[in-house]
């Protein structure tokens, strides 16, 4: 049960197609954070479960399956990441640590929705936004023509066409859940195609009172 004596953690989690910047804001914030005494969980999905691991597996291709069964593992390696006994972050928030995840299930609504029906993603994931939704889900917008040329930078070949023409559709995707679930879900949306450092500032700007300072 709940301990009613603790003050809820502040849960933050990135989203942003690939190559938008959003694990080096994550590092600045966590950052920044640290330099005033705050201490935050920083985790990410998929996660180094043995259910993320069997996830890349899937996704660099060393074993192949559906994506409907991806997309399911997802849900699963979501829910032990929330709950499991060493260390879920439904605990942790729960005793009043604030956590910040690189991904949560935005990224199933999007990644996933560009071959299901986005609903589908949405009710199998809903026993994780039952448990815990994040104070702010903070989305880090960039043209998939700028996210292509810094995954180029970092790898040595990258399928330009297929790999652009994709990351518009998951873009298009997270735009759609967005609005879809605007009711229930507190969303930030920057821009990720500014400076790192004045990005890094937005965000202080506009998170740092869900720390408490
Ligand atoms: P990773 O190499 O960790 O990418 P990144 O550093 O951009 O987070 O791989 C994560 C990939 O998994 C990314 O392409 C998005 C995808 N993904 C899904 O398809 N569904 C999900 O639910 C999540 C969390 C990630």
């Amino acid at each position: 049960m709940q301990n009613l004596n603790s003050k809820p953690g502040c849960f933050i989690a990135f989203e942003g197609i690939d190559g938008s910047g959003k694990s080096t804001q994550v590092q600045l914030l966590n950052q920044r954070l640290l330099r005033h005494g705050i201490h935050c969980y920083i985790t990410r999905e998929p996660t180094d479960s043995p259910i993320g691991s069997l996830i890349h597996q899937l996704m660099t291709g060393r074993i192949v399956s559906d994506n409907r069964v991806v997309a399911g593992l997802f849900v699963a390696d979501r829910l032990d990441h929330l709950l499991n006994p060493v260390d879920g972050i439904k605990a942790k928030i729960d005793s009043g640590i604030p956590v910040i995840t690189d991904r949560y299930y935005f990224s199933s609504y999007a990644y996933h929705a560009v071959d299901m029906p986005m609903d589908w993603v949405i009710q199998a994931n809903s026993q994780s936004a039952e448990i815990l939704r994040p104070s702010v889900t903070v989305f880090v917008d960039v043209d998939p023509e700028d996210a292509i040329a810094r995954i180029s930078k970092s790898r040595s070949h990258v399928e330009l066409f297929e790999t652009k023409e994709r990351l518009a559709q998951v873009r298009e995707k997270y735009l759609e859940a967005f609005e879809k679930l605007k009711d229930q879900e507190k969303i930030l949306i920057v821009n990720g195609s500014q400076p790192e450092a004045a990005l890094a500032e937005e965000l202080w700007e506009k998170l740092h009172p869900c720390f408490g300072l």
